[in-house]
């Protein structure tokens, strides 16, 4: 049976990449995309995600909730640098596509509620609204069958500072709440994870482009800013923690190796806010959360070229800019 799962995110760059797996693996029931402030400014992420479900060919067919505009106590930080628009220039006429009326908060705890134990809720940006759904309801973490989390370094180094990664940066509030809330929860982190085994070369690029679909396409273009910003800082080729994060749920058997660790999010620090406190065991500190330490990367590109390798038919026509 396809697992039944809802999409928190902050759609820019591999958050769309996440969206169609999401939105193409027949192993996936996706419910619902929930937004949260994170990447770029809110309204392009929520054209962005639409811009999505358009590639994808399902317009229509899955429910998109406005979430938090901004963290639980803190301005929102923009990746803006990093990803531009998050969507590579590409636009299309939205009329007549309106997101849900309901909020994705009450969205989160409406669906968690309705089927206790069955959902699967995929993380991919800041946790403000995960840790919202939290305060509002306090069966929503036992409610959650799995809750996957992209966010943090475990033990390695941040992305938007030496600490900390971007997501766990944006709201540390909202992570620290999360990770204390008893959910079953599985965290992708940004290193050494993603940074060893999640980043595409030219190599690889090369050969998604040469798919030649509408969604090889749109991967390229989504990708090309972060590509130039990586390239920049160090990093030979795009990163996909958002992807895979959808990619390990779906399909567990591309992980290689994962263990239990005790998570904390840092909100104190002055150098360090948001820095994830990944425990080993050895400190005395009760497990709280899985953390994925290797991959089948192999099986991870092959599995998101296959995505990528769907023969799509957008409804809208896609714009590109310049
Ligand atoms: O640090 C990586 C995370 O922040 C990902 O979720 C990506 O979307 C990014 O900007
Ligand atoms: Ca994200």
């Amino acid at each position: 049976m396809p697992t039944p799962l809802v999409i928190d995110t902050d759609t820019a760059q591999d958050d769309c990449v996440a969206l169609l797996a999401a939105l193409l693996d027949p192993a996936a029931d996706l419910r619902a995309i929930t937004m949260v402030a994170g990447n770029v400014g809110f309204d392009q992420q929520v054209r962005n995600a639409f811009l999505t479900l358009n590639v994808a060919g399902r317009l229509g067919e899955v429910p998109v909730h406005l979430g938090c505009r901004a963290p639980l106590t803190r301005a929102w930080v923009s990746a803006e640098d990093v990803h531009g628009d998050g969507s590579g220039g590409l636009s299309m006429d939205r009329t007549g596509l309106e997101p849900e009326s309901e909020h994705a908060v009450d969205a989160l705890v409406r669906l968690a509620a309705e089927h206790p134990g069955e959902l699967s809720v995929v993380a991919i940006g800041p946790l403000t609204n995960i840790a919202m759904a939290v305060a509002k309801d306090p069966d929503f973490a036992r409610n959650v069958g799995a809750l996957y989390v992209m966010g943090g370094s475990n033990n390695g180094r941040g992305n938007i500072t030496a600490a900390a990664e971007f997501n766990f940066y944006v709201d540390p509030e909202a992570a620290k709440a999360v990770f204390a809330a008893g959910f079953e929860v599985t965290v992708v982190p940004w290193d050494p994870l993603t940074l060893r085994q999640a980043v595409f070369g030219q190599e690889r690029l090369d050969r998604v482009a040469a798919l030649g679909t509408p969604l090889s396409d749109f991967f390229t273009d989504v990708c090309a800013a972060t590509l130039e910003f990586d390239r920049s800082v160090g990093i030979d080729g795009t990163t996909h923690p958002d992807s895979l994060t959808a990619a390990v749920l779906l399909h567990p058997e591309l992980v290689r190796r994962s263990a239990r660790y005790h998570v904390d999010v840092e909100t104190a620090g002055e150098l360090t806010r948001g820095y994830s406190a990944m425990s080993w065991g050895v400190h005395g500190l009760a497990p709280n959360a899985t953390v994925i330490e290797e991959i089948d990367a192999e099986g991870f590109f092959a599995y998101l070229s296959g995505v990528l390798a769907t023969p799509t038919v957008p409804t809208r026509e896609i714009r590109r800019s310049g």
